[in-house]
C-alpha cells in the first residue's frame, strides 16, 4: 500500500534524524553549561567555555532553559540595545504597561524612614494581613475557618517562596509532573533531602493534572508532597471546580501536602460575560486553614503584571509560615521593604476585581488572535490553552528537522523571534540519553504575554520559516547554526 504523506514525513524523520548526536541544534545544546552530562555517562567537567576548568567544587546546576535561550538569541544578534527589533514569545512575563480598563500602573514607590530597615522575614504585617483578607474576601467567604496574616509569608519572589518551600520537605518522595514549570526541578534537586518523583502527562490527559492518577500514586508510591502549577505552565490548562475539590479533599484524607502554585490564577478565559472576574484558587475548598496540608504559591509577578517588584507569597497553616521564616532567614532574608509597604493598596479587593476583568478581557483576545494566526498558518493546536498566557505548540507535523523543537527554536532565532524548546519543561533533560526521546521534543512554548504588536512580528516569523519550508523542505534547516557568547547577564528576558 502507498504511504501517506504524513507517513513519509515520519519515515524520513527516522531515516535522517534518529539521534540528538545528528542534530546540529542538540549538539550545541549538549556543549553548554550544566547539559552536557547524559545520564549513565562519565560526568564531563561543567563549564562555560569547553576549554576553560571550573573551579574546585562548583558545579553548574543546568540552567533553567533561561540562560540558554538567551545565550543562543544573544548569538544570534539580540541585545537590549536591538530588542525592539525582536519578537520575544519565549517571555514568560505578561506585558506591564496600562491595558485597556485596567486601574493605573504604579508609578512611584515611598520611602518612610522605617522601610530602610530590614522587615521581618516573613514580611511586613500590614501586606500580609492583605493578602489574607483577599484570599478569604475572594474564595473563603462562606467558610467558618478564615486566613490571618499568620497565614501568610512574604518571599521575594515565586521561586525564592518555592525554594523556602522546599528547603523545609524532609526525607519524602515528593512528585511533580512533566511538563510543568521549568524551575521545579532544579529547586527541588537543590535540596537532597527530598527525593523528587516526575509523573508524564500526556495529551489523552489534556497535559493537566489527573486526579485519579495522583489517587494511585499516594497510595502506591507513598507521596508525602506533591508540587503542581495549577493553572499550568506550558501547558495553559488548569483544573478547576469539583475536580480541584476532589484533589484537596484527597490530599486531605491522605495526609499528603499539596503545594499548589497558583501564579496564574487570574488568567482564565471564560465563554459568559458573567463569568468575568473569577479566578481559580485551592483556597476555596480547604475546611481548615491550619489543618489542611495545602500550600499556595502566588503574587504580583503574573496575575498584577509587576514582575520586577519581586513580591509574593506562600499561604498554608500557620506552623508552616513559622518553618518558612527559619528557611528565608538563612535563604534570601525576606521581600524588599519599601515595595512590600507600596504592595498594601493593590491588593484592594475592588482594584484586584478591575484588573482581573481587565486582564481577562485583553488576554483572551490576545489569545484568540494568536490561536487564529497559528491555524491559518497550517499550525493548529491540538490541546488550546484554557489559562495562563502559554501555547503548547506540538510541531510533529512540519517536515524533519524543523519538526524539533530546539531546531525550531535555532531556526526562528535567525529570523529575530524567541520562543521556548520544550525540552526545556522536560525532566531533567541534560540527563537524557536521547533528547529525541523526550516526551516534550515535538514542542515548543510560545507566550502571549507581550503586547499584540510584538505578536504579531513573531508570527510573521513563523510565516517566513513555513514558507521556506514549503519551497525549500526540510533541507534547508537544521545546520548554520552561531556559536554562543555567554549571556548570562541578560538572562531574566526569557523567565
Ligand atoms: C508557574 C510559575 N511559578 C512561579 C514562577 C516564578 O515567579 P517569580 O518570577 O516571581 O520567581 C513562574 C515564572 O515564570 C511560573 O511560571
Amino acid at each position: 500500500m502507498a504511504e501517506s504523506r504524513f507517513e513519509q514525513q515520519v519515515h524520513e524523520v527516522v531515516r535522517h534524524f534518529r539521534h540528538e548526536k545528528d542534530s546540529e541544534a542538540h549538539r550545541l545544546f549538549r556543549q553548554s553549561a550544566g547539559h552536557n552530562k547524559p545520564k549513565g555517562g562519565a560526568a564531563l567537567p561543567q563549564t562555560v567555555n569547553p576549554d576553560e576548568e571550573t573551579i574546585p567544587g562548583i558545579e553548574h546546576p543546568g540552567s533553567t532553559g533561561v540562560i540558554y535561550c538567551s545565550d543562543r538569541a544573544m548569538a544570534n544578534g539580540f541585545s537590549y540595545a536591538s530588542s525592539h527589533e525582536w519578537a520575544n514569545l519565549g517571555q514568560g512575563a505578561p506585558e506591564v504597561g496600562l491595558i485597556p480598563d485596567a486601574p493605573p500602573r504604579p508609578t512611584s514607590i515611598p520611602l518612610p524612614e522605617d522601610s530602610l530597615e530590614y522587615a521581618p522575614t516573613t514580611g511586613v504585617k500590614e501586606l500580609r494581613e492583605a493578602v489574607a483578607n483577599l484570599y478569604n474576601q475572594q474564595y473563603r467567604q462562606d467558610k467558618i475557618s478564615q486566613y490571618t496574616y499568620e497565614n501568610v509569608c512574604i518571599v521575594p519572589g515565586g521561586r525564592a517562596g518555592l525554594s523556602r518551600v522546599a528547603a523545609v520537605i524532609g526525607e519524602v518522595y515528593c512528585s511533580y509532573q512533566v511538563p510543568d514549570y521549568t524551575a521545579y526541578d532544579q529547586v527541588l534537586s537543590a535540596f537532597k533531602r527530598l527525593v523528587p518523583v516526575p509523573t508524564a502527562l500526556d495529551e489523552e490527559q489534556q497535559y493537566r493534572l489527573d486526579v485519579n492518577q495522583i489517587k494511585r500514586d499516594i497510595r502506591t508510591q507513598g507521596l508525602e508532597v506533591i508540587i503542581a502549577s495549577n493553572p499550568r505552565n506550558p501547558t495553559g490548562q488548569v483544573i478547576q471546580g469539583e475536580e480541584l475539590k476532589s484533589l484537596v479533599a484527597t490530599c486531605r484524607e491522605a495526609s499528603t501536602t499539596l503545594i499548589l502554585d497558583e501564579f496564574y490564577s487570574w488568567y482564565l478565559y471564560p465563554e459568559k460575560e458573567e463569568e468575568y472576574g473569577k479566578s481559580v484558587s485551592s483556597a476555596s475548598y480547604i475546611d481548615n486553614v491550619n489543618g489542611d496540608p495545602v500550600v499556595i504559591v502566588n503574587g504580583l509577578t503574573k496575575n498584577w503584571r509587576l514582575p520586577g517588584w519581586r513580591v509574593c507569597w506562600v499561604l498554608g497553616p500557620k506552623n508552616l509560615i513559622t518553618a518558612l521564616s527559619q528557611s528565608g532567614s538563612f535563604l534570601d532574608g525576606g521581600a524588599n521593604h519599601p515595595l512590600q509597604l507600596a504592595a498594601v493598596p493593590l491588593l484592594d479587593p475592588q482594584r484586584v476585581h478591575e484588573e482581573k476583568i481587565a486582564l481577562q478581557k485583553h488576554f483572551k483576545a490576545k489569545r484568540d488572535h494568536v490561536l487564529k494566526r497559528l491555524d491559518e498558518l497550517g499550525l493548529h493546536v491540538a490541546v488550546p490553552p484554557v489559562a495562563t498566557f502559554y501555547i503548547w505548540l506540538n510541531l510533529e507535523r512540519l517536515p524533519a528537522p524543523l519538526n524539533n523543537g530546539l531546531t525550531f527554536f535555532e531556526e526562528l532565532l535567525k529570523e529575530k523571534t524567541i520562543v521556548i524548546p520544550g525540552i526545556f519543561f522536560d525532566i531533567n533533560p541534560a540527563h537524557r540519553r536521547n533528547l529525541f526521546h523526550s516526551p516534550c521534543h515535538h514542542f515548543v512554548r510560545l507566550s502571549f504575554g507581550p503586547p499584540l504588536e510584538d505578536l504579531d512580528k513573531g508570527l510573521d516569523a513563523i510565516a517566513r520559516v513555513l514558507k521556506k519550508a514549503k519551497k525549500e523542505g526540510g533541507h534547508a534547516f537544521g545546520h548554520s547554526y552561531k556559536k554562543s557568547v555567554d549571556g548570562s547577564s541578560q538572562a531574566d528576558k526569557f523567565v
